[in-house]
């Protein structure tokens, strides 16, 4: 992520004393791994969450996928998932076996249309996988109804709240947070699955560790296992970085206030939904939609020439030329989707930008857009 000191960068996280002083006490201890910062960090993501249980993982990834090994997903079942979303949600469905069934998003929120999903429900369908994309609430008293198991891509929506004020992850369903450099919270790479089940925990906890139980000997495993820890050295930083959470997702929501006002005036130009019937979005991007018809790739170049990184974010699963392939998907699909992966397009947006530079790229877009 290192640009040039006038660009202004897509994303950049809060790293201060307080993670460096962590790091160099991981490593004055000798233990890196399999020590004691793995379950202090659970503990404190899990009470922020008012959840029973968190597994600390090495990816947003590793933890979707083994929320749905949780849950018992199997070959040939079907999970019913959103095709707006990062790939690492409909791929760890085909690390299991099963099929991942796209259905459209609502044009407000981008996520799951629960009346789609509960259209594409079938006889094989195993689970549901909700994604909470930009950080915005899914509904999920709209998908609970149905009584199938729910494994949360919860990657994105850290500090994200439902109506009911109940925290994003904290409803009980296994629910996956990443960890990555851009995300509310990062650790560098890594992931949290949090869940309500006991039988999850250990279950999640063998698995991430090559099949093996915390009572069980060093070199004995007995079930199939994955390398999915994460490190003392990483759990480390996630402790300090949970401690300056509150600031950064205020400042994140301070950023957020400025760019609506400092965009307000562009005609054609969607913005990100506002939090809406007492659920509450957790700050993660800033996702605008173009006017129909904009040349996305030019607008990213100009931007680019103007000191502004953008990026199309992010493109209908079901196009990508895997699905395609594989699924025989084509477009026309889900249409609601389409529109708005075309017209996507993420603004630089990170708890330290200030508002000269949220006013320096409302007037670069605002320029790209006239000429
Ligand atoms: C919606 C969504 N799902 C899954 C992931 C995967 O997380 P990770 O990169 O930590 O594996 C991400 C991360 O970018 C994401 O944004």
């Amino acid at each position: 992520m290192s640009v040039a000191s006038d660009v202004i960068p897509l994303a950049q996280p809060v790293l201060g004393e307080a993670e460096e002083a962590a790091v160099l006490d991981v490593l004055r201890s000798g233990q890196l791994s399999l020590g004691p910062r793995v379950p202090a960090f659970e503990a404190a993501f899990a009470a922020r969450l008012g959840v029973s249980h968190a597994s600390a993982v090495s990816s947003g990834t590793a933890g979707l996928h083994l929320g749905l090994r949780a849950i018992g997903v199997e070959p040939g079942d079907e999970v019913i998932t959103s095709p707006f979303s990062f790939v690492a949600s409909a791929n760890v469905v085909l690390y299991e076996g099963a099929r991942p069934v796209f259905a459209d998003i609502d044009p407000r929120t981008l996520n799951l249309d629960p009346a789609a999903a509960a259209a594409a429900i079938t006889g094989r369908t195993r689970a549901l996988l909700p994604v909470h994309i930009f950080g915005y609430p899914a509904d999920l008293p709209a998908l609970e109804a149905h009584g199938l198991p729910i494994v949360e891509d919860a990657c994105e929506a850290l500090g994200a709240r439902h109506a009911d004020g109940t925290p994003v992850g904290g409803r009980g369903h296994p629910a996956a947070f990443g960890f990555y450099a851009n995300k509310q919270l990062t650790t560098g790479e890594g992931g949290m699955l949090t869940m309500g089940s006991a039988e999850h925990k250990a279950r999640v906890d063998s698995e991430r560790n090559q099949g093996r139980a915390p009572d069980m000997g060093w070199l004995d495993h007995d079930r199939l296992g994955f390398n999915y820890r994460l490190t003392d050295l990483q759990c480390a930083i996630g402790l300090a970085q949970l401690e300056r959470l509150d600031g950064m997702l205020a400042d994140r929501a301070r950023v957020a206030a400025s760019y609506r006002e400092a965009l307000a005036g562009l005609e054609g130009v969607e913005l990100p939904c506002e939090d809406a019937g007492g659920d509450v979005r957790g700050w993660f991007v800033f996702v605008v939609q173009l006017p129909r018809g904009t040349d996305g790739a030019a607008t990213i170049a100009a931007l680019r020439e103007r000191g502004v990184q953008s990026k199309p974010y992010l493109p209908a699963i079901h196009l990508m030329s895997f699905y395609r392939e594989r699924y025989g998907h084509r477009p026309g699909e889900f249409p609601v989707c389409e529109d708005v992966a075309e017209r996507s397009l993420a603004l630089p947006f990170f708890p330290a930008m200030t508002e000269g530079q949220v006013r320096r790229v409302a007037e670069a877009l605002g320029h790209v857009l006239r000429h």
